[in-house]
């Protein structure tokens, strides 16, 4: 392994599966018990807003309680000890920055903050929302939402994330099945870049064939197995 200097890593629900967070699309996922159209899109919102408070109610008393695992440790330990490293998630869960991940961005979105339809004002929010939850900021009633981006919206950062995939030469890709765009398509933005690409996963995702690499199993076992890998290399430089 060469030593790399500029990592960007995407995230996916696999690396919070063993932090007790359901995947989506893994056979038990949340996507084989809720309709995503029903809970994860503007226009299921505004047919049943109750419905969805409901689903995110309960998502974020999950979050409230879960702890990083060693693969979100790992991260972040390679984040201290290597410049230039900086995580995409798509989880809404707050497990990275938990960990001590700084360089983080959120492109899904947090389940931890609440957006104001009314004002786009965001705010950090542990509590259940309703329909009769006021804005803290501009006091409307009723336009209190997740804020997290659903489907049929533009994930957030895109340009800064754009400039990173344009810039880094590594790009690592864990716990993700490669289904949902636009970060299903970071691998092949990350290789015309030049960047040798790899993906940690429990199985080969369907996207696999699109990375250099491919080394599969628990998050928490082989995530902290390749960051050391990763440190042991720069030490020799
Ligand atoms: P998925 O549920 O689609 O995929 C999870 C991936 O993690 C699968 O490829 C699993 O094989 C793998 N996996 C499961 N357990 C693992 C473990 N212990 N260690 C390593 N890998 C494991 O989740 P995402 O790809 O994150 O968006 O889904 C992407 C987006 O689709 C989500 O952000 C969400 C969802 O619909 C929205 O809600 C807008
Ligand atoms: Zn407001």
């Amino acid at each position: 392994m060469r030593p790399f200097e500029s990592i960007v890593i995407l995230t996916g629900a696999g690396l919070s599966a063993e932090s007790g967070v359901s995947t989506f699309r893994d056979p038990e996922g949340i996507w084989s018990k809720y309709d995503w159209r029903e809970v994860a899109t503007p226009e299921g919102f505004d047919s049943n807003p109750a419905y969805v408070h409901e689903f995110y109610n309960m998502r974020r008393r999950i979050h409230r309680d879960i702890k990083p695992n060693a693969a979100h440790f790992a991260l972040a330990r390679l984040e201290n000890e290597h410049r230039g490293v900086t995580v995409i998630t798509q989880n809404v869960d707050a497990l990275h920055e938990a960990a001590g991940s700084k360089s983080l961005i959120h492109m899904h979105g947090e389940a931890m903050r609440a957006l104001c339809a009314a004002c786009g004002t965001s705010v950090p929010w542990t509590d259940d929302l309703s329909v009769a939850t006021p804005c803290p900021s501009c006091g409307s009633v009723g336009r209190m939402r997740p804020d997290v981006v659903w489907f049929g919206e533009m994930p957030y950062h895109m340009e800064r994330i754009s400039e990173l995939l344009s810039e880094c030469d590594l790009f690592i890709s864990i716990g993700t099945s490669g289904h949902v765009y636009p970060a299903a398509s970071f691998v092949a933005e990350a290789r015309a870049a030049g960047a040798h690409t790899v993906e940690l996963n429990l199985e080969p995702s369907q996207g696999a064939r699109l990375f250099a690499e491919g080394i599969y199993g628990p998050a928490t076992e082989v995530v902290p197995e390749y960051v050391h890998k990763l440190l042991s290399v720069r030490t020799f430089e």
